[in-house]
């Protein structure tokens, strides 16, 4: 693979390339729409994701050449105009990298040319932008050795997603596509950023992810929408709580003082953010007892609670995980990442995932009418160097 992708270099920009970085994707176990409500998500870096090679040059212009994206062919981009232009597409995630470095007084002096090539399924919701992101901090930190730990690069990728692209999301993504470790989940507190590893053994089963091939079209309109319901309801709660977070509160203080907020719909988005953030606790407990089943039925709540309460799920999702909880060896099966298309997770006892692959593919297909994708997923390490 890299070797191929070293060719590849050669033949888009005439030269040999002097590095090669990689950075993963990621999936989440548990814990959705809570990192931005000060609570906590379980997620891990898959084995696949992006790869970037590069060749400092002597001038000021960086050169963006993406395989995924060939049709673009090669943008060059003088230093100095590091703002955001529609016609530049994927490459306003690595240009947004730069300019958050740049805002933090790292100094990009000289440009460089940089191929990427993703094997990250494109808007699947496993974080093929945020994985670019982290891949270019990773890059510049190297190119121009800066001296930046690998959380300051996670939180450059935040802004640059917020700030530059205009998602306003939180900083699970970023921080499972840095700080991913083999075999491993990250319990990630996102209010303090404490975080530990939880050894992922699931003895005899697998996790397998399922793309809804569903496009996510006004996916960022939508979340930017749902954190705002949420923001909505904090205000709301604030008028008599002492909280600066929606995940503060456990299912008994939501309860006593869900009145508070005046707007029904939002309070049942608070719900969602609130149990879910206490389902991400008691599955990261239950997988150190042992009690994979008891996961399994965490997991499966917590789809629910995101298809009832906080309406990001959608005919296609719905489907594919419906389906897949009547399917014999399946422990549990929920939607993953943002939602409003994208991919579901479950896990499934190793002999099952065959079968399961067939039968829950055969009836996505006649449902709804075009094919789902399964990967039996991988848990690998953060973005480095390779
Ligand atoms: C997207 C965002 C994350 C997170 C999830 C939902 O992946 O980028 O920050 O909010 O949705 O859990």
């Amino acid at each position: 693979m890299i070797n191929k992708l070293k060719d590849m270099f050669k033949r888009v920009y005439g030269e040999d390339s002097e590095k090669v970085f990689f950075a993963p994707g990621r999936v989440n176990l548990i814990g959705e729409h809570t990192d931005y409500n000060g609570g906590n998500v379980f997620p891990c870096a898959l084995t696949f994701g992006t790869y970037a090679l590069t060749k400092k040059r002597n001038d000021k212009k960086i050169r963006f050449y993406s395989e995924n994206f060939d049709e673009l062919g090669i943008m060059e981009i003088d230093i100095d105009e590091m703002v955001y232009n529609k016609e530049h597409d994927w490459a306003n995630y690595p240009k947004g990298v730069i300019w958050a470095f740049e805002k933090n007084g790292m100094k990009i002096d000289s440009g460089f040319d940089i191929l990427i090539y993703g094997n990250i399924p494109n808007g699947a919701g496993l974080s093929s932008s945020a994985s670019i992101e982290v891949l270019t901090g990773v890059v510049l930190a190297d190119l121009f050795n800066f001296d930046i730990s690998m959380i300051d690069i996670v939180k450059a990728s935040q802004i640059a997603e917020n700030q530059f692209v205009g998602v306003n999301c939180g900083i699970m993504d970023q921080f499972a596509i840095g700080m991913g470790k083999k075999d491993n989940a990250i319990l990630l507190d996102t209010n303090t950023l404490k975080y530990q590893y939880s050894s992922i053994k699931l003895d005899g089963a697998s996790i397998v992810i399922a793309n809804t091939n569903k496009r996510r079209g006004l996916a960022d309109s939508k979340y930017n929408e749902r954190r705002s319901e949420c923001e909505t309801a904090l205000k709301d709660l604030k008028t008599e709580l002492h909280i600066n977070s929606l995940c503060e509160l456990n299912e008994e203080e939501f309860e006593k003082n869900r009145h508070l907020i005046k707007n029904e719909v939002n309070a049942r988005r608070a719900k969602h953010a609130i149990y879910e953030n206490q389902r991400t606790l008691k599955a990261v407990k239950a997988l150190e007892n042992k009690d994979i089943e008891l996961f399994g039925k965490l997991m499966n709540a917590s789809h629910v609670s995101l298809r009832d309460d906080y309406e990001v799920t959608g005919i296609e999702l719905d489907t594919l995980v419906e389906i897949a909880w009547r399917m014999p060896g399946v422990i549990g099966s929920r939607m993953t990442g943002a939602g409003f298309g994208g991919c579901s997770v479950s896990i499934v006892k190793d002999e099952f995932v065959d079968d399961f692959i067939k039968k829950v593919g055969d009836e996505y297909k006649t449902k709804i009418g075009h094919e789902a994708v399964f990967y039996v997923a991988q848990i690998g390490d953060g973005a480095r160097k390779l």
